[in-house]
């Protein structure tokens, strides 16, 4: 049978995995993931609220089951993710009464974390999303909670911090629609003021998740062209490719409320793929992955947002509920036929 880790060599194929694909529960995706990956990122229980989620809670059984899983067979690590303006729980930001907390509090607070977390896995992971998501589609900083209390240079602070504690990790920059020009000259602007400040950064994840149209493929190419010359690592992260458009919206959720409506446009295929989409989608795969081959030298790793289809976010965004094609194995867990293309 055709694994994906060989169809997509030379790039490390990776996916996003949950607790209970790794910890025994759900043997037949823990199959698929050993069939089909060489590398892993937990697609939630790293993130701040999940393994940290009081000031003296830290919730580590799941991300060490991930790992044990992941040495078991061989796979390479993402930790995802260290700093996030999205489910960081309040009390960091909060002082005992309630109060908004220092710079001074917010850096000891983020440090004890990253050295913590970072510090835990520093030989078993192999790479860290040590920021994610700090731009604003026009490329400033987004105004989040971290930016706010401690200032821009809270993304400097942040490298640091990792790379005191997991020294041998790599460091990475993870951020969605990172096609686009005014995004993308911000994300070449943080990085090199990192790298003119001497902070090390290896590598920038630009996260993939496309529809069938959009974006253009020469603005991804363009992307990959401009960060590969920063001298550092380019990831594919976080791939899919929805079937269901999104008129006039981001292609990431992140902005969008859950409180819509569900109607036929935003399921409208809730059994089976029409044929004709499927090729579409096809094709839309093939497209890329041609961009992603031209540039072979310059991935380092090609990263799904989910092991099938089943289980990707794409279903709950943004109304739970739907059904959405966006990954190479399908909800009955059988790889697509034209993955066998790519
Ligand atoms: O685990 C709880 C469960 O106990 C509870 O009953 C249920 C009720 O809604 O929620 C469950 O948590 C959900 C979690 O996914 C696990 O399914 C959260 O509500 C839900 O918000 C969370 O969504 C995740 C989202 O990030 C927010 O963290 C998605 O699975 C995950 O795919 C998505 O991933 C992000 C990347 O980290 C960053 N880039 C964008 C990408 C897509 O939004």
């Amino acid at each position: 049978k055709p694994a994906l880790k060989t169809l997509l060599s030379p790039f490390l194929v990776g996916a996003a995995v949950n607790q209970q694909q790794v910890d025994g529960s759900l043997p037949q995706d823990a199959a698929l993931l050993q069939q089909h990956f060489n590398a892993v990122t937990p697609e939630n229980m790293m993130k701040w609220e999940a393994i940290h989620p009081a000031p003296e809670t830290y919730h580590f059984a799941p991300a060490d089951a991930l790992i044990e899983f992941a040495n078991t067979h061989s796979m390479a690590v993402t930790g995802h993710t260290l700093i996030w303006h999205s489910q960081a729980p309040d009390w960091i930001f909060e002082n005992d009464d309630g109060s908004t907390v220092s710079r001074t509090t917010l850096l000891q607070r983020m440090q004890s974390h990253i050295a913590t977390v970072a510090g835990r896995y520093k030989n078993t992971i192999k790479g860290w999303d040590v920021v994610n998501e700090a731009l604003n589609e026009d490329g400033t900083l987004r105004a989040s909670k971290w930016q706010q209390i401690v200032g821009d240079d809270y993304i400097a602070e942040a490298f640091k911090m990792a790379a005191q504690a997991a020294p041998d990790a790599e460091l990475y920059y993870n951020d969605y629609n990172l096609f686009a020009p005014d995004k993308r000259a911000g994300a070449v602007r943080l990085i090199k003021s990192l790298q003119a400040q001497g902070i090390r950064i290896d590598g920038i994840g630009m996260q993939g998740h496309y529809s069938l149209t959009h974006p253009a493929l020469q603005e991804v190419e363009a992307s990959i062209e401009a960060f590969a010359a920063l001298g550092i690592k380019v990831m594919i992260t976080e791939l899919d490719v929805s079937v269901i458009p999104f008129p006039g919206e981001p292609e990431d959720g992140a902005e969008v409320s859950l409180n819509v409506a569900m109607d036929e446009s935003l399921n409208p295929y809730p059994d089976t793929l029409p044929a004709a989409i499927n090729q579409q989608l096809a094709a839309r795969y093939q497209d890329l992955f041609a961009v992603f081959r031209r540039h072979q030298n310059s991935l380092s790793r090609i990263t799904f947002w989910g092991v099938h289809d089943a289980q990707s976010w794409r279903n709950n965004w943004p109304v739970k509920g739907r059904t959405d094609y966006p990954l190479l194995i399908d909800k009955n867990r059988q790889l697509k036929p034209f993955a066998t293309t790519l």
